[in-house]
């Protein structure tokens, strides 16, 4: 099969959730700050994927969307480099998955794992909608409206990409080669626990947020769950039981890590004291976060002008990518 063209094309978005947490943080953010400098970017607000789980309820999207941008800009998303916007702003995603929905058999959106896993997790909600089986469909436009060949995102999102190379090949076959086959990139270390050591989640209540205050992330972190054998000092434990663990592999030095591991397994250390020391990384490293975010709030007219900026960008490049489609599906 003929390969299709590298663009060099970055695209990912979040849904607008609320405040932003470490596992975003480190999970996705990182990264994507470092994509910056090497790619052509785009980051964006999924604020219609929202709505295909909240449309009952879709009070707090707008509100989420400010807060994220504003998180997003503190930990160095710049839009001196990036183009960062909001979905809605951008009608040609909209148009292009209709288009898509008249050529992808239903079956294949029934077979993506989220459909189901979905429906049975938030099963006080009628899911059975178009819009929610259309979901992976959705982001497929959102990505290729852009010739977006690499999308960095979260283990969980692979089969959306795999869907979307699935529908590149689909259109190109029937209509003409436009579109790229874009690849998931996947950033190791993406597993952030939370305090409860399920996974970090604003839902799940156990999470540390972006903008907290210092004091509030010490003592969440300082009661965040460890190794349930170490009940007491005298007791031995093994960091790999551990899910504040995963916090120092993340946030200590080799050396540290080594000497907490020895200090653990001999029972020599007590979990607050071998806790303090990642404690005081991942505060050094959420102080200026927190404190260009604060900055920013005392200007909250630039998320609306970086997402004004944003979608005039993104349009022009979604404009022309619809002019083509219509021309090859001959409309
Ligand atoms: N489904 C993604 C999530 O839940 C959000 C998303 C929507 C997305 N469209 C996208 C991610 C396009 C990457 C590319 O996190
Ligand atoms: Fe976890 Fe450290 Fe306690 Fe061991 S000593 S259980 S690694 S917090």
């Amino acid at each position: 099969m003929a390969q299709s063209v590298s663009t060099g094309i970055v695209l990912s978005g979040t849904r607008p959730t609320g405040e932003l947490h470490l596992g975003h943080l480190n999970g996705a953010l990182k990264n994507w700050v470092r994509l910056q400098d090497e790619f052509k970017c785009f980051f964006f607000v999924a604020d219609w994927h929202a709505l295909t789980t909240e449309y009952a309820d879709p009070g707090g999207i707008e509100e989420s969307a400010r807060s994220m941008v504003l998180d997003w800009l503190a930990v160095g998303l710049d839009p001196g480099k990036s183009v960062i916007f909001r979905q809605s702003d951008v009608p040609e995603h909209a148009e292009l998955y209709l288009m898509f929905s008249m050529i992808i058999p239903v079956p294949w959106l029934e077979r993506v794992p989220s459909y189901k896993e979905q429906q049975e997790q938030l099963s006080g909600r009628d899911l059975s909608t178009v819009g929610f089986l259309g979901y992976p469909l959705l982001q497929a436009a959102d990505i290729l409206i852009y010739l977006a060949d690499r999308v960095p995102v979260g283990e969980d999102q692979l089969p959306h990409v795999e869907l979307t190379r699935e529908v590149a090949r689909r259109f190109n076959r029937l209509y003409g080669d436009l579109f790229p086959e874009p690849a998931g990139l996947v950033v190791e270390m993406a597993r952030v626990p939370g305090t409860d050591g399920r996974k970090m989640s604003k839902s799940y209540g156990n999470a540390v947020s972006l903008s907290e205050d210092p004091k509030s992330v010490h003592d969440k972190l300082a009661r965040m769950v460890t190794d349930t054998r170490r009940q007491r000092l005298t007791d031995p434990g093994d960091p790999a039981d551990c899910p504040a663990f995963c916090l120092h592999a993340i946030y200590c030095s080799e050396e540290e890590r080594a000497e907490l591991s020895e200090g653990c397994k001999t029972a020599s250390i007590g979990c607050l004291d071998c806790k303090k020391v990642m404690i005081a990384h991942v505060l050094e490293e959420l102080e200026p976060i927190r404190q260009r975010r604060a900055e920013l709030e005392k200007t909250p007219e630039i998320v609306g002008e970086v997402l004004a900026e944003g979608r005039d960008r993104a349009r022009e490049v979604a404009g022309s990518t619809m002019a083509r489609v219509r021309e090859l599906m001959g409309l």
